[in-house]
């Protein structure tokens, strides 16, 4: 029902279906009141979303019948998802709303999303109480499962407490259910309590298989989306446009303003261009709730698209921690992600299409940089160099470059991210200087450097089983950059200009294949698919075996059948645990030409 379109670490652009109903996420479903909808649904349909949430507690409190259909009551037909009233226990006490019998009127009014009646950890519940209330939860959510062939959504309870969330984490997600939402953050977020927000979802989600639908409960405000949607949450559902609209609060994609502080211009939206704030502020409440209640939504899906391409050309980190620079609490949040480096690291690809901005301490302490620092800085001191491509400054091959993210060997000063990476004071020269490569000693530097990348990426050295005598290097005629590596005159390897490693050609598929043993730098899959593989065809999550676990998303795979024959190779769009679990989308990008061998 879910698959991955983009991914950035653990941020992903996906797609969502449910009995045919398609949603892009991360989205946002608005919540909606179920005998007030208008004018929501039709401002739902005009922004183009394809999702709601609405609430079955009132409805059947309302009166409204099992039998009838919620998306001809809301007139939508798209994704209908409904809340089982444990929001309304939570504000006002109490409920008589039995688990199964809200699940059975979810299913009745043809909810395409059900919602069991979990118990709320409410901030101040005790320890004992939680454990006890985690445990109904499951029992409830086994009862839903087992009563409704409709999807249904388990809610992570827990609190405050880290190993509550993960064991209820662990429960929920040993049920035959996709679409876990964390629970009980309402009142955190009303507190700005980011970090404990963070904290409460990443413990969740670490419990959880990779190809589970995150939805945050409740996360209204568009200042804490980047946050959310790095830590790969997929689906929120929010009231605050509304809630803010009440009392004359403008939402921003940093922060909130209230409609009499405004000098006299509103912030541009198509929903103010009739108004000057002292002009709004005149309108009656209701129609005035309205207009500040959709400009509200308006800017909660802009600041989704925008995420969505964020995500798409892989800017999330510092997207992310460009706007948690918007508020110290955002910041705190950022930070508490980053102390999650085991789990991060797993997400995070060698490379990225964006380069790394440095906008302060915290960006060195990205997951990809910190792994970067362990695996390749040098315990030496090195030149300073201020200016990129290093080796283009140097009179002859100095072996030590003092960088931002520690010394390097100077044979990086071209891979990310040493070379794709901006920081204040520095230049990047993008004219062209060959002149010194031409140098004898230069191109030694050059075969050792293919070595060492190599070493870095591939974990071994490039020479224990290759003769370097046998190397040449073909390289650009403009820039004097290495482009290919071939062996007794096939090419072998090509380092790509964007990232400074190197992508496999099928005589390097075959030299990694009989000198890396398996399961190293493998992905395995099923019988069936051997000929459509073999044809240069995509591999689809659903057949993959297995893959090896130290394998990134974009790192370079070779392609085997059960037997380790080689079939192919190509570049993994997923890690191990996600190819496993996934069972739709593209595991890995097959490169198999058709020249090749078969
Ligand atoms: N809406 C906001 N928070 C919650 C929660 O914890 N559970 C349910 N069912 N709905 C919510």
């Amino acid at each position: 029902m879910f698959q991955i379109l983009h991914r950035d670490g653990l941020a992903r652009v996906g797609e969502l279906e449910i009995d045919g109903k398609k949603i892009v996420t991360p989205a946002l479903l608005p919540v909606i009141h179920p005998f007030k909808s208008e004018p929501w649904i039709s401002v739902a349909k005009q922004m183009k979303l394809n999702g709601v949430i609405t609430n079955s507690y009132i409805l059947k409190k309302g009166g409204y019948e099992g039998g009838k259909d919620v998306h001809d009551l809301l007139d939508f037909p798209g994704l209908i998802m409904t809340d089982s009233g444990t929001f309304q226990e939570h504000m006002y006490g109490e409920l008589k709303a039995g688990n199964l019998e809200m699940v059975k009127y979810q299913e009745n009014i043809n909810s395409d999303i059900i919602t069991i009646r979990d118990i709320f950890s409410e901030m101040d519940h005790s320890r004992e109480k939680i454990e006890g209330d985690i445990e109904e939860n499951f029992r409830r959510g086994r009862e839903a499962i087992s009563e409704t062939r409709k999807c249904v959504a388990l809610p992570i309870q827990g609190g405050m407490y880290p190993d509550l969330r993960r064991a209820s984490a662990r429960m929920m997600g040993s049920l035959e259910s996709q679409y876990f939402p964390i629970g009980g953050i309402v009142p955190l977020m009303e507190r700005y309590m980011y970090s404990k927000v963070a904290e409460s979802i990443l413990n969740s989600k670490m419990n959880l298989k990779s190809n589970s639908v995150i939805h945050a409960f409740g996360a209204g405000h568009p200042m804490f989306f980047p946050i959310l949607f790095l830590m790969g949450v997929d689906v929120i559902d929010s009231s605050a446009y509304i809630k803010y609209a009440r009392d004359n609060r403008i939402l921003t994609e940093t922060g909130t303003v209230e409609l009499d502080s405004f000098a006299d211009e509103l912030p541009a939206s198509p929903y103010f261009d009739r108004y000057t704030a002292k002009e709004l502020a005149k309108v009656g409440e209701e129609e005035r709730i309205s207009i500040i209640g959709m400009h509200n939504l308006y800017v909660s899906v802009k600041e989704l698209d925008n995420i969505r391409q964020q995500i798409k050309t892989e800017n999330m980190w510092n997207f992310a921690e460009y706007r948690a620079h918007a508020h110290p609490l955002l910041l705190e949040a950022y930070r508490k992600i980053q102390e999650f480096y085991e789990y991060l690291e797993k997400f995070e690809p060698h490379s990225r299409k964006s380069p790394v901005f440095f906008s302060g301490e915290e960006t060195l302490n990205r997951p990809d940089i910190r792994r970067f620092k362990s695996e390749a800085t040098l315990e030496q001191t090195g030149v300073t160099i201020s200016k990129k491509p290093f080796s283009y400054y140097v009179e002859k091959p100095t072996e030590f470059v003092q960088s931002q993210f520690g010394t390097v060997s100077m044979f990086m000063d071209e891979t990310y991210p040493v070379a794709q990476s901006l920081f204040p004071g520095e230049y990047y020269d993008t004219s062209k200087d060959i002149t010194k490569f031409e140098r004898p000693e230069w191109k030694e530097y050059l075969i050792s450097k293919v070595n060492y990348i190599f070493k870095y990426q591939f974990g071994r050295e490039l020479y224990s089983f290759l003769d370097r005598e046998r190397i040449t290097l073909q390289r650009s005629k403009n820039t004097g950059k290495i482009r290919n590596i071939l062996y007794e005159s096939k090419p072998i390897l090509a380092l790509r200009a964007s990232d400074g490693l190197f992508s496999l050609n099928y005589d390097g598929a075959l030299l990694i294949h009989s000198n890396f043993d398996y399961p190293s730098h493998r992905v395995v899959i099923d019988s069936e698919v051997v000929d459509f593989v073999k044809e240069g065809k995509n591999i689809f999550a659903k057949f993959v075996d297995d893959a090896d676990a130290s394998i990134r998303p974009h790192d370079e795979v070779i392609v085997v059948d059960r037997d380790d024959n080689l079939l192919s190779y190509g570049r993994a769009v997923l890690n191990r645990d996600e190819m496993i679990e996934f069972q739709r989308g593209i595991a890995v990008k097959n490169r198999l030409k058709s020249s090749d061998p078969s």
